[in-house]
């Protein structure tokens, strides 16, 4: 995990970060494209999106109701929609979401879209399939960009979601949780385990030479 820090953080990464960034930049996958904002998760950098879009795409989401929390560029919540899903798309960022909003008239996708602190201001109701990217390195996020890399010094974003993923776990739901092996594991799943959540690996893949691991996390 150190390292994954050291190399968000390395000067030359974080220059080169900030030049490509500073303007709003576009990504496409499978026919669905999106723009960007410089303080939005960069799906064109990171490989968790684009791991999580070859994996939906095998799915079938006719008709499904889907939730992406912490939608971020929202491509994952776009090719759902795309799929048949009936998409509801949440984030905290403010740029993200008005981003999105965009991007779906784009698209021609529609979407249910929320500003939403994890489940705090969704309506009362259940998921067919819940996917998260989270936030996943223990340091204090100091910018609205930051949150979607750190999850606070005492993993605050792992602390505070799974009590209220727990009411979302029925039986006939999957909800799936992207992970890395550059984060504290066995730390997270210690605190699911305080919600009596168990994960399962369903997916390991190895993109440029980091090991992505996707969960179903269920009710135990
Ligand atoms: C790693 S990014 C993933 C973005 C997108 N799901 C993807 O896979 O490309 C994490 C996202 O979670 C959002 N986020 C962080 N904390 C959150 C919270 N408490 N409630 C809702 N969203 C949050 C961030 O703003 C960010 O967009």
């Amino acid at each position: 995990m150190r390292n994954f820090i050291k190399k968000i953080t390395h000067p030359f990464l974080k220059f080169g970060l900030k030049l490509y960034y500073l303007k709003p930049r576009t990504f496409c996958y499978d026919g669905i494209c999106v723009k960007v904002h410089p303080d939005v998760f960069p799906p064109h950098l990171t490989l968790s999106t684009t791991v999580l879009l070859d994996f939906i795409k095998e799915k079938e989401l006719n008709n499904k109701t889907f939730l992406e929390l912490g939608c971020g560029s929202g491509i994952i919540s776009l090719f759902a929609a795309k799929k048949g899903a009936n998409v509801t798309a949440t984030d905290i960022n403010t740029t993200a979401l008005e981003f999105l909003s965009e991007n779906a008239k784009k698209n021609n996708q529609k979407l249910e879209i929320f500003k939403s602190d994890l489940f705090q201001s969704l309506p009362n109701r259940t998921f067919d399939c819940i996917l998260i990217n989270p936030p996943y390195y223990p340091k204090n996020p100091k910018t609205i960009k930051e949150q979607a890399w750190f999850c606070g010094e005492h993993f605050e974003y792992f602390e505070a979601l799974f009590p209220q993923l727990k009411n979302y776990l029925i039986p006939s739901n999957e909800t799936f949780m992207i992970l890395s092996e550059d984060c504290e594991l066995e730390k997270i799943k210690a605190i699911a385990s305080k919600s009596d959540i168990a994960f399962t690996l369903v997916l390991e893949k190895k993109v440029v030479g980091e090991k992505n691991y996707i969960f179903t996390v269920t009710s135990s």
